[in-house]
């Protein structure tokens, strides 16, 4: 409950003052004299305070009130006057007071006055707050975007950053981002965003592979009311939307050819219209395009226009898969570990003969399937120490694709396992041949009618 405390030196005015703010709930202190007022101040923090300007004279009521606002001040304090004294209700204002009112106002307009006070008390402390949190998230945004995050020792990522730190800071440079899925396109893209000088604007993603060709003309450019079928007011395009900032085009080798057209010509003088108006509307934005195609190879067959793929590739940044540069995988590891262990409070520990596994292995999904691999061991290993056998079956699997050593145990004989090993060689090369049978049996020196005896036993299908 809120706090005031009421100076007056006249007894009776306090206490009809504090009986009645009690009976509304308030927390009410009293005092008389600047002697009595200023420990408790310091001590309660009263939230108002209500200051008869006359305790005893008006040269300790305003001490009081420098004192008071300099011990807390975000109090609010009212000044009781007497009456026709607004010059000295005007005085006490510019000293720090927050509102007064003359003797012989009413209850209702005191407590009006109070309410309205901390109102506004928790409106100033709520904003503090806002900002507080703000600065708090910005931080948080700076530091995951920042490219210490980006992890990497391998030639291939040191080289792509050290060309990403010498395009940061101009503003107007256009990025073309490739490399496969997963190897961390979006990533580079935010930290060039939020590391350069447009940060304090939008980061806008556009992605073009989820978006049939109308939409993502519209979701583009914007387009106006009455422009097609649905359009029942106007909408901004995301180069409106991201107006100062950088926009990410995703999948940009995706994109139609009707698109495609639109894009040149917008990327000619950052010039548009929104669909169905013909107001010219310019934007100044940095475009970053990503994909994950080979868009040369796209070009030469004639899938992406060229002159198109020349505007955006003015740097072409490439990040080479996560096989080519198996050197990352123990560093990426530990920050993916660190970065998991926190948010789900484990202790993640691979066991040195599970990192030689997850090294050996080729990651179609570079870094991506690499964090969905351990948040998903966080989740089903109870025990931290992750070990060979907690990985999931394609690791464990020896080069020609079978978990020997830990199917081993498992076997009651030797001629189980042959039988096992069998089937297992059988139904691969079928696979490898497309279920060619006679070819198969050629190349496992089976005859024929044998070998179809065994995929019938065996049940290989
Ligand atoms: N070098 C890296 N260091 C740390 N984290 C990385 C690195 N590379 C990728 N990641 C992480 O891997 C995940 C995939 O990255 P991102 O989404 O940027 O890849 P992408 O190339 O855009 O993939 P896609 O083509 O599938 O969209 C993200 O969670 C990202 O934080
Ligand atoms: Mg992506």
């Amino acid at each position: 409950m809120a706090k005031i405390l009421i100076i007056d030196d006249e007894p009776s005015i306090r206490k009809a003052l504090a009986i009645s703010f009690r009976g509304d709930g308030y927390d009410v202190m009293e005092a008389d004299s600047k002697r009595t007022a200023l420990p408790l101040i310091e001590k309660e923090e009263p939230d108002v305070i209500v200051l008869d300007l006359f305790v005893p004279d008006e040269r300790e009521a305003f001490e009081i009130l420098n004192a008071g606002k300099e011990i807390k001040r975000d109090t609010s304090v009212i000044i009781i006057t007497a009456h026709g004294s607004t010059d000295r209700a005007v005085e006490a204002i510019k000293a720090g007071a927050d509102d007064f009112l003359e003797k012989g106002f009413t209850m209702d307009e005191i407590k009006f006055r109070i309410v309205k006070l901390l109102e506004q008390k928790r409106l100033r402390e709520e904003h503090r707050q806002l900002i507080a949190e703000y600065h708090r998230l910005r931080r948080e945004v700076d530091e995951r975007y920042s490219f210490n995050q980006f992890v990497g020792n391998s030639k291939g990522i040191k080289d792509l950053l050290n060309l990403v730190s010498r395009i940061v800071d101009d503003p107007y440079t256009t990025v073309l981002l490739q490399g496969e899925s997963g190897t961390g396109k979006e990533l580079i893209a935010r930290a060039i965003h939020y590391n350069g000088p447009r940060k304090d604007h939008p980061f806008v993603v556009v992605n073009c592979a989820t978006l049939p060709e109308h939409l993502l003309e519209s979701e583009l450019f914007g387009y106006e009311k009455g422009a097609f079928t649905g359009a029942i007011r106007d909408k901004p395009g995301k180069f409106e939307i991201a107006n100062g900032g950088t926009v990410f085009i995703d999948e940009i080798g995706e994109i139609s050819p009707k698109v495609q057209v639109e894009l040149l010509r917008f990327t000619q003088d950052y010039t548009f219209e929104r669909l169905g108006g013909n107001t010219p509307i310019t934007v100044d934005v940095r475009i970053i395009a990503a994909t994950n195609k080979r868009l040369e190879e796209e070009v030469a067959t004639g899938r992406f226009r060229e002159d198109l793929f020349y505007r955006i590739n003015v740097i072409p940044l490439y990040i080479p898969p996560l096989r080519v540069r198996k050197d990352d995988i123990r560093l990426l590891i530990n920050h993916i570990v660190e970065k998991v262990d926190r948010e789900k409070g484990r202790q993640l520990c691979f066991s040195g003969d599970a990192l030689a596994k997850l090294e050996a292995y080729d990651w179609p999904g570079n870094v991506r399937e690499l964090e969905n691999l351990i948040e998903r061991l966080a989740v089903t290993v109870p025990h931290g120490d992750i070990r060979v056998e907690d990985l999931p079956a394609e690791f464990r699997m020896d080069a020609d694709g079978m978990d020997f050593d830990s199917s081993l145990e498992s076997f009651r004989s030797l001629k189980e396992a042959i039988r096992e090993y069998e089937k297992h060689i059988i139904s691969r090369k079928l696979d490898e041949h497309h279920w060619n049978i006679s070819e198969v049996a050629r190349i496992l020196g089976e005859r024929r009618d044998t070998l179809s005896r065994k995929i019938k036993r065996y049940g290989i299908k």
